[in-house]
């Protein structure tokens, strides 16, 4: 990864040392990548009518594709994640589920679309306790990890049919299309991809589909490598023909629940069939003059978001315009609190109520912004609030692979704000009808502080049980203006780091005034409370003075790989309101492209 984005880095400075003097900026002591007007890097891209950013240049010409046929961006956004589990199975597809956020603008009307997985009918809070280990071994082999036990009932086709019938324009078969076209006449592997497979590939290789994606003897998937799926076409030409009926019932149901109990799991067809989305009220919260709006319960993002802005409005006057070692600080500590509320309070909100109220009180945002000190991190300990008197509620964490985040703006001003995951990179390494299946399971707790694959201990809210959703970090993002106007989309991939790197590179646009660019390509920090540690990136790093500083105020530095993957749309307006331009960005830590027009 450090290797992968040194290039593309050293091309951006060199685009720099081209570009003209107007406008041209000195890099930036303190890390960040200085953008010169007039260029830019080849992952960020400037439109006037709409704009697509997701993690995979196909996933963004299907999305475009889509929209050049007349869709909206619903049609564009369920475009994209069906190709998206082509091209990409280690991130997402059928087998996964998700979060949509979607602004219709013609109504002026917000949606939040929960297409989460949910355990199946026969799980039970001590599944994991009892389980024996799955066989083969090697990395992220817990049984919820890995094999059967560890899938919940995906979400993703009915998730794509809701986009589809509330906000979309085309049918199935069009928006299926581009991802049809990938699947039967293959897609080069990426980089990304390859990476990905490499410790994964002895687990993959036990699976009969994926074990003939590997060339014979190798160790890897192979960069530029064809790949093509031809057991997902079958499965996605069922899509095009009769919706996700087809997935959810009948023979192929069927077939997907077998294959999933002939490798260790519990799902029957009944599970399938009784599968149904949620919409639910998304979380808002205004700060710094600007409305805010992400995931609510199963997914913590939101709230964790709502509650470190508040307390980062309330600290601003000790961190803006007083460089950037205050800012991180600042950021670091605002997120500590929130983290705990996570462990203690997070919980599939129909099993169990979320007190989001109670959470977001400001209040409680005041006694933590009163505790923030300018000049010491604190133990998270510090920061903690429970809402009772009752028992609170690692391992390093996984790279970000097994999810993906993307953005649509279509030429009429809906956004749709979608994040997708089949949890770890090839969700649970084995295949049913062809499909690759998440291992979601593990977003619940295994057992109470058992240490899920992102260092996060699992709270009793977020026990197994059946029909349950297992708590998320996903954060699909949109911000208002005060005269309630688009101003972002934005969310992430990188489990317990998605909030964190979602806020930052937010923060860092809207806040701090950074173009998206900038703002995108800076070296980014995660904190979540516990362990006690400020995480900075080696694929980005830190700049040693800065790190030094945050040591200073006591901060327990540990390298990380990258903080996550964020897709964001910014959109630039002009006095009375009207856009003026759309700045697409692919985070450069995972080799996307924008598409627009
Ligand atoms: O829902 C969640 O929060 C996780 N399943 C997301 C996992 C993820 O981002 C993949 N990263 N390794």
């Amino acid at each position: 990864m450090k290797a992968r984005l040194a290039p593309l880095f050293g091309g951006w400075l060199l685009c720099l040392a081209f570009a003209p003097p107007v406008g041209a900026q000195p890099a930036p002591a303190d890390g960040r990548q200085a953008v010169p007007r007039g260029t830019l890097p080849p992952w960020a891209a400037r439109f006037e009518q709409e704009a697509v950013a997701t993690d995979h240049p196909l996933a963004s010409q299907a999305a475009a594709e889509v929209l050049a046929a007349g869709g909206s961006a619903a049609d564009a956004a369920a475009a994209a994640m069906l190709a998206l589990g082509v091209v990409n199975p280690a991130s997402s597809g059928l087998g996964g589920g998700g979060f949509a956020l979607y602004w219709d603008a013609g109504k002026q009307e917000l949606a939040f679309l929960d297409f989460r997985e949910q355990a199946p009918a026969a799980a039970a809070p001590d599944m994991f306790v009892r389980a024996p280990k799955p066989p083969g071994g090697g990395p992220l082999s817990t049984p919820s990890q890995l094999g059967g036990l560890a899938s919940g009932v995906p979400g993703e086709p009915a998730g794509i049919e809701a986009l589809l019938q509330r906000f979309g324009q085309l049918d199935w078969k069009t928006v299926v299309a581009p991802a049809l076209r990938y699947a039967t006449e293959g897609f080069a592997v990426s980089e990304e991809l390859s990476e990905a497979s490499a410790p994964f590939a002895e687990q993959m290789k036990r699976d009969p589909v994926m074990r003939r994606w590997f060339a014979s003897g190798a160790a890897r998937l192979q960069v530029g490598q064809r790949l093509r799926r031809p057991a997902l076409a079958r499965v996605l030409r069922v899509l095009a023909r009769v919706g996700a009926r087809g997935f959810y019932r009948g023979p192929l149901a069927r077939r997907l629940a077998a294959d999933v109990r002939r490798a260790g799991g519990i799902l029957r067809a009944a599970d399938l069939a009784d599968y149904r989305v949620r919409w639910r009220r998304p979380i808002e919260q205004r700060a710094f003059g600007l409305r805010w709006v992400s995931a609510p319960p199963p997914s913590a993002g939101g709230f964790t978001l709502a509650m470190a802005l508040q307390v980062l409005q309330r600290t601003a006057p000790a961190w803006r315009q007083q460089g950037e070692a205050a800012f991180l600080h600042a950021f670091a500590e605002a997120l500590k609190g929130p983290y705990l509320d996570r462990m203690r309070y997070a919980a599939d909100p129909d099993a169990r109520p979320v007190p989001l109220g109670r959470l977001l009180e400001p209040r409680r945002a005041a006694l933590r912004a009163a505790t923030f000190s300018p000049w010491f991190a604190l133990p998270a300990r510090d920061y903690d609030l429970p809402l009772e008197e009752r028992g609170s509620g690692g391992g390093d964490p996984v790279r970000d692979a097994g999810t993906s985040h993307l953005c649509v703006v279509d030429a009429a001003g809906n956004v749709a704000a979608v994040t997708t995951t089949v949890n770890l990179p090839f969700g649970a390494r084995y295949t049913a009808a062809g499909v690759v299946m998440n291992d979601e399971m593990d977003d619940f707790a295994t057992a109470p502080g058992q240490l899920n694959a992102f260092g996060l201990p699992g709270g009793e809210a977020n026990l197994p049980a059946p029909g349950k959703r297992p708590v998320s970090s996903m954060s699909p993002t949109l911000v208002f203006d005060a005269q309630g106007r688009l101003l972002a989309c934005a969310g992430a991939s990188g489990g317990s780091r998605i909030p964190v790197a979602t806020l930052q590179v937010l923060l860092r646009a809207l806040v701090l005034g950074q173009p998206l660019p900038e703002a995108l390509g800076a070296p980014r920090v995660h904190h979540q409370g516990i362990p006690p540690e400020l995480r900075v990136e080696e694929s980005v790093p830190l700049p040693e003075a800065l790190q030094a500083e945050l040591r200073a105020l006591g901060h327990r530095i540990r390298p990380i790989g990258r903080v996550a993957v964020v897709q964001a749309v910014v959109l630039e307006r002009d006095e009375p309101g009207a856009v003026r331009a759309l700045w697409a960005g692919s985070d450069p830590r995972k080799g996307g492209r924008p598409a627009g027009r």
